[in-house]
C-alpha cells in the first residue's frame, strides 16, 4: 500500500556517509503472504494482497569473529540488520547485549536441568523496546521523517521519546490513558508530546492508522505502523544474542511474551537466519508464546485449534501485553505449531507469583510481562510440555520498577523499630 506520506528519501551520502548503503544488507521489502517484492520505503502492507511487508536481505559472508569484534550492543549484528555499517557512530541509544543469566535456583525450584533468563530490563529505557526503536530511528532518518511516533502499551512510548531526544527528532506518542504511572512518567520525561487516549491499545492503534493518512501525520515515522518492517527487525537481535551468549547454540526451548506477536515471530526469524548462515548448528527448537489470561486471544486460538484470532477486550494487570487484536497473532500460531511449542496463558494472580518467584530465586525484578513468561514457564513444566532435561531460555522483557503496583500490596518493612539493639532483638524474636 502506498502511503499518503510524501516523505523523500535522503541520498545515501547524506544518510550514511559516502560508500555506505543506508539500509546495509537489506535488498527490499517482501510480502509475508504472497512474496511480492517492492523497493525499500515507508510501506508496511502489500499492494497486491494487503499482507504485512518484511525486510528481504542479501547477506554477504558473516562470521562469528566479525560479530565478536563489534560493540557490546545490537550494532555488533549490523551486517544482519537494515542499517548502515557506521550506525554505531551515530548519537543513538546503543541498546542490547543484555545479560543472559544462568538461573540455577529457579531451575532447581521448577525441576529443570538448564535454564537461562534473558534479562532485557537492562536496556536504556528498561525494556526490549529500545532494540526495535533503534532500527526504526535509522529508517526514519533515511526517509526524511522529522517526527517519531507510535501507538504504545507503555514501554514503546518511553523508548521512542528517549530515542527521539538523543537523535534530535521531534516525538509525539500515543498511549491508552489508564497506563501505570511509571510508564507515563518515563514516556514524558524525555520531552516530546505524550497523548493519552480514552480507550484500549487497539483504539490507539486504529487512531494512529487514521493519523498516518491525514496531513497532520505527514512526514511522521510511526515506528510500529509505517516503519513496522524496519522496527520489527530489532527483535531478531534477541535471537542472535541468546545464541551467541550460549556459545553459538540455539536453545532447545524458549518462552516469549506475546502482545502483537512481533517479537516472537522475529526471534524465530533470527534463529532461522543464524542456521542459514551456518553460524549455529541446525537443530530443532521449540517456541512457546506466553499471554495473560485477561488478554489471551492467541492462546485461546491455539487451544481451540483455530488459525484465525478472535479479538478480545483486554482486562489484565499485564498492560504492556494488552493487545486485543494482535497483528502477528496468526504467525505466532504457525511458529508454535511448526516447532512443537505451544501458546499458554496465566491468571493475574499467577503473573504476580511469577514476578515474586523470579525475584526470590534469581534476584531479578521483572515487570508484569516477565511475570507472564515465568508463570507460563511454570505451567508448561507442570503439564509436561517443557522437557525438564532440555536447555530452556525464558525472556524478561521489562523492569519491575515500571509496574510496582503489581507487587506493592504486600510490600512493607519486616519491622519498624527504634535504632537500638534491644528493639531489634525484640522485633526478630
Ligand atoms: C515488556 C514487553 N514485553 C513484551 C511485549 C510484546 O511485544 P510484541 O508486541 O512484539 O508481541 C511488549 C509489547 O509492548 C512489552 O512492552
Ligand atoms: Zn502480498
Amino acid at each position: 500500500m502506498a502511503l499518503a506520506n510524501t516523505a523523500t528519501t535522503t541520498s545515501p551520502d547524506r544518510a550514511a556517509g559516502a560508500g555506505d548503503r543506508p539500509f546495509g544488507p537489506a535488498s527490499g521489502l517482501s510480502c509475508r503472504e504472497c512474496g511480492t517484492r517492492r523497493d525499500l520505503g515507508p510501506d508496511f502492507a502489500c499492494a497486491e494482497c494487503f499482507g504485512p511487508l518484511e525486510i528481504a536481505y542479501d547477506f554477504g559472508r558473516v562470521t562469528r569473529e566479525q560479530i565478536a569484534e563489534g560493540p557490546a550492543s545490537i550494532w555488533r549484528y549490523r551486517s544482519l540488520l537494515p542499517v548502515p555499517k557506521d550506525v554505531a557512530l551515530r548519537p543513538n541509544m546503543a541498546p542490547g547485549w543484555t545479560r543472559l543469566v544462568r538461573a540455577g535456583n529457579l531451575a532447581r525450584e521448577l525441576g529443570l536441568r538448564s535454564l537461562h533468563v534473558k534479562d532485557d530490563s537492562g536496556n536504556p529505557t528498561h525494556s526490549f523496546k529500545d532494540r526495535v526503536v533503534a532500527i526504526a530511528v535509522e529508517a526514519a532518518r533515511n526517509f526524511g521523517f522529522h517526527t517519531l511516533s507510535c501507538s504504545s502499551t507503555g514501554n514503546l512510548a518511553g523508548a521512542v521519546t528517549a530515542a527521539a531526544a538523543r537523535a534530535g527528532l521531534e516525538a509525539c506518542v500515543f498511549i491508552p490513558a489508564d497506563l501505570e504511572q511509571a510508564k507515563i512518567v518515563m514516556a514524558s520525561v524525555y520531552g516530546g508530546r505524550l497523548v493519552g487516549i480514552d480507550g484500549t491499545y487497539d483504539d490507539v492503534n486504529r487512531f494512529c492508522s487514521e493519523l498516518i493518512g491525514d496531513e497532520l501525520g505527514e512526514r511522521w515515522g510511526f515506528v510500529n505502523v509505517n516503519l513496522r518492517p524496519y522496527y520489527a527487525e530489532g527483535s531478531k537481535t534477541l535471537a542472535y544474542e541468546i545464541a551467541e551468549q550460549l556459545g553459538w547454540r540455539i536453545p532447545d526451548q524458549i518462552v516469549i511474551p506475546v502482545a502483537s506477536g512481533s517479537q516472537l515471530t522475529k526471534i524465530d526469524k533470527g534463529f532461522k537466519e543464524l542456521i542459514a548462515l551456518g553460524l549455529v548448528e541446525d537443530r530443532p527448537y521449540k517456541v512457546f508464546g506466553a499471554q495473560a489470561e485477561g488478554c489471551s486471544p492467541v492462546s485461546a486460538a491455539y487451544k481451540a485449534g483455530h488459525d484465525v484470532i478472535r479479538p478480545v477486550k483486554p482486562d489484565t494487570i499485564a498492560k504492556s501485553l494488552a493487545i486485543g487484536n494482535p497483528a502477528d497473532g496468526p504467525y505466532v500460531l504457525d511458529i508454535a505449531r511448526r516447532t512443537g511449542g505451544a501458546v499458554e496463558d496465566v491468571t493475574d494472580a499467577e503473573v504476580v507469583e511469577g514476578i515474586r518467584l523470579l525475584a526470590r530465586t534469581e534476584g531479578i525484578f521483572a515487570e508484569t510481562a516477565g511475570g507472564v513468561t515465568v508463570g507460563v514457564l511454570r505451567k508448561l513444566v507442570a503439564s509436561g510440555r517443557i522437557d525438564p532435561d532440555a536447555e530452556t531460555v525464558v525472556l524478561n522483557t521489562g523492569d519491575g520498577l515500571k509496574t510496582l503496583d503489581a507487587v506493592a500490596g504486600r510490600a512493607r518493612p519486616s519491622a519498624v523499630i527504634k535504632p537500638s539493639l534491644d528493639a531489634f532483638r525484640t522485633a526478630i524474636a
